[in-house]
């Protein structure tokens, strides 16, 4: 089997991280028996301010001719804010419609999570973050710009289909986990558009007897995250508060040099990437810490279907970190971006 991979290495330390992040792709194609082919693109603030190009429309079109896309790092001081993110994230989200973010939530070993007495059994959740709706959706205005009087909207759009789709596929998530339990997060008591998640959560949780259904509202969950991280297993959770909870998440796993995601269409194109950014003060140092990265191929090479190589590729994330060989989920962790990826590919060689 030969996979294609379009890969966005992106800014800062993003190529670093994709470097290792292919390093060890190679290592599982290598072990098991697959190959894969990669087109890369260049979209970065760089290449932004070179060429005035930030990614064309024309590229959906060629990533859907890939299995998936994988994405180092997007986001350059030098631009203004968001330009990059917009064109780059937001456009492959939008633009393949990849209504899943996925973000799992594990820990590996005690020694990384900051909260107090927390162990690895406590911390094993996957959160299903919504991502092409919500206050993402980009509609927003100005009025009387820079004025005393000046009026600043954004819309918070949520559709019924759009709504209906990532429950479900958070409900089959769910049904594949062992705690069979599903956490749906909004702010319905003060938002009210909310609702419609409410009523979407109850009406097609009526198809799934089997699942434990949980409701919390956002800010208290930010609470118990801390507080009980062990109640959650499978969370269901609109754009922009899966932003914000899952960068929480990312901490108690042990930073966010562990986090990774999939930004998915179930059966089409789906983009893989740490949640991370671009760190610009560490590129080209050799520093930054690949581990996410390298989550994310995990995540990429389990969308494939190769599943043996998906568990090998977190095998050696966890038993280098569990071992200590990597020293901690930062950059400047004692071991070099090239000696990690080095690191984990050996052990997926096995
Ligand atoms: C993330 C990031 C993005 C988001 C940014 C880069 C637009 O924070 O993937 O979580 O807000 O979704
Ligand atoms: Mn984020």
């Amino acid at each position: 089997m030969e996979y294609r991979i379009a890969v966005i290495a992106g800014d800062g330390i993003g190529p670093e991280v994709t470097r290792e992040a292919t390093k060890v792709l190679t290592a599982a194609a290598d072990r098991f028996g697959f190959t894969f082919r990669t087109t890369v693109y260049p979209w970065s603030g760089e290449h932004f301010l070179k060429t005035g190009v930030l990614m064309p429309e024309s590229a959906l079109g060629e990533y859907r001719d890939h299995d998936a896309v994988l994405l180092g790092a997007i986001g350059d001081p030098r631009m203004e804010t968001g330009l990059l993110e917009r064109a780059v994230v937001a456009g492959c989200r939008f633009g393949l419609d990849l209504y899943v973010n996925l973000r799992p939530i594990k820990l590996y070993a005690p020694h990384l999570c900051p909260l107090k007495n927390d162990k690895p059994e406590n911390i094993d959740m996957v959160i299903i973050r919504e991502n092409t709706e919500d206050l993402y959706v980009g509609t927003h205005g100005f009025f009387k710009k820079g004025t005393p009087d000046e009026v600043a909207t954004q819309e918070l759009l949520l559709t019924r289909k759009g709504t209906e789709r990532v429950i479900r596929y958070a409900f089959e998530v769910a049904k594949g986990r062992r705690r069979k339990k599903l956490t749906m997060v909004d702010k319905a008591n003060a938002v009210r558009a909310y609702d419609l998640w409410t009523r979407t959560f109850e009406e097609v949780g009526k198809e799934y007897p089997g699942i434990e259904q949980d409701h919390a509202y956002v800010d208290a969950c930010t609470m118990w995250l801390v507080k009980n991280p062990e109640w959650f297993d499978t969370v269901v959770v609109p754009n922009m508060f899966g932003d914000i909870i899952t960068d929480l998440g990312a901490m108690i796993q042990g930073g966010m040099g562990a986090a990774a995601s999939g930004n998915i269409h179930p059966g089409q194109t789906s983009m893989f990437e740490p949640i991370h950014g671009s760190a610009p003060k560490y590129t080209g140092k050799n520093v930054a810490n690949p581990v996410a990265a390298v989550a994310s191929v995990q995540m990429l090479l389990d969308f494939l279907g190769e599943k043996d190589a998906a568990a090998a590729v977190e095998e050696s994330i966890a038993g280098n970190l569990r071992s200590k060989k990597i020293p901690a989920l930062t950059a400047n962790c004692g071991l070099s971006t090239s000696q990690i990826g080095d690191l984990l590919a050996a052990s997926v060689r096995g």
